[in-house]
């Protein structure tokens, strides 16, 4: 049987890194300009550590300026929202994002909403979510990017494409689908109520998973040749207690179905934070007027 390409988001995400830095350098030779990220992490989820430390590194090998504040997990919502008033006010900062998930006692949308809308680099503003559905210029969702630009890559002009998209979150699936919709695909929206979700995916050229169920995407449930993006990161149990990530689609099964797919680890998840190193550049770039770069991956 034949086996699927694995499409490597973590050399692509490398190379794109690369790009960004490139720009990054020339914005700074040109106009004097260094991009900068704030990260703002509330409490002390670990999974959220060890994501923040990596936007900060990567955003500093990209060569912008990163800037970190933590606010321990008994923070207000009031507190918080005056740490994003200065940062929107902040010239040195161009691009802002608040760690999520949040504190219960901090409500993210209004969090979410505090953010200036051109500063908003993880596109969670609502009136980013709008323009992006009425087709404007905003900021676009770091993760859908990422999958967007793997699919491009690999496929080239998508317009035609059959595209299903599993899962309906606002941080993934729906603007997703929006992306997909804007390069011509015919899109479906699956979800939890989705009536035979196996004959939905069968019929998709691209399928896109962000369930966030491990393994639920089995190989009979994909069309021969099919492009496949898992964007899930499930973490299951091992006989020797580490445990280890896996995305919403078998994997196993899939890769003997479909034209190509992204692994988990190293397909989806390398794409999102050299997405927001992106979505920081363009920000600063629309801040001063200058025009936003068109970034390409790096050479292999
Ligand atoms: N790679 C990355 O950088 C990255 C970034 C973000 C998220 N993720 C991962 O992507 C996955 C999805 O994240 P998310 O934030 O979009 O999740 P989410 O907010 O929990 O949304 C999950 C979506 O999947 C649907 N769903 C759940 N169970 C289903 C089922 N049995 N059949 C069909 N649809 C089902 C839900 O449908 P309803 O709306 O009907 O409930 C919902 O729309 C997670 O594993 C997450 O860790 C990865």
């Amino acid at each position: 049987m034949a086996t699927a390409t694995i499409i490597d988001g973590k050399q692509f995400a490398a190379r794109l890194r690369a790009g960004i830095a490139a720009h990054v350098a020339q914005l700074r030779a040109d106009h004097g300009l260094t991009p900068g990220l704030a990260v703002v992490l509330v409490g002390e989820h670990p999974a959220s550590q060890i994501y923040i430390r990596n936007k900060g590194l990567q955003a500093r090998e990209a060569g912008m300026a990163s800037f970190e504040y933590r606010l321990p997990a008994i923070a207000t919502q009031a507190e918080l929202l005056a740490r994003i008033a200065e940062l929107n006010q902040d010239p040195a900062v161009n691009g802002i994002l608040v760690q999520l998930p949040l504190p219960k006692q901090v409500d993210p949308e209004a969090v979410i909403e505090a953010i200036a809308v051109g500063k908003d680099v993880d596109g969670f503003h609502p009136l980013n979510a709008g323009l992006l559905a009425v087709g404007g210029t905003g900021m676009v969702p770091c993760t859908p990017l990422g999958c967007l630009m793997l699919l491009k890559d690999r496929i080239g002009n998508l317009a035609g494409q059959r595209a299903v998209v599993l899962g309906r979150s606002n941080i993934v699936g729906k603007p997703m689908a929006a992306l997909l919709l804007r390069e011509h695909c015919t899109v479906t929206i699956a979800h939890s109520r989705t009536r035979d979700l196996a004959g939905e995916c069968r019929r998709a050229d691209i399928l896109v998973a962000a369930v966030g169920k491990p393994r639920m995407v089995q190989g009979d449930w994909l069309k021969p040749g099919a492009t496949v993006i898992d964007v899930g990161i499930n973490r299951i149990p091992t006989p020797d207690g580490k445990g280890r990530l896996v995305g919403d689609v078998d994997f196993e099964s899939a890769v003997e179905v479909a034209g190509a797919i992204t692994p988990v680890p190293g397909g989806v998840g390398p794409m999102t934070i050299a997405c927001l190193l992106l979505n920081t550049l363009t920000a600063a770039c629309r801040q001063h007027g200058l025009p936003v770069p068109e970034v390409k991956p790096a050479a292999e």
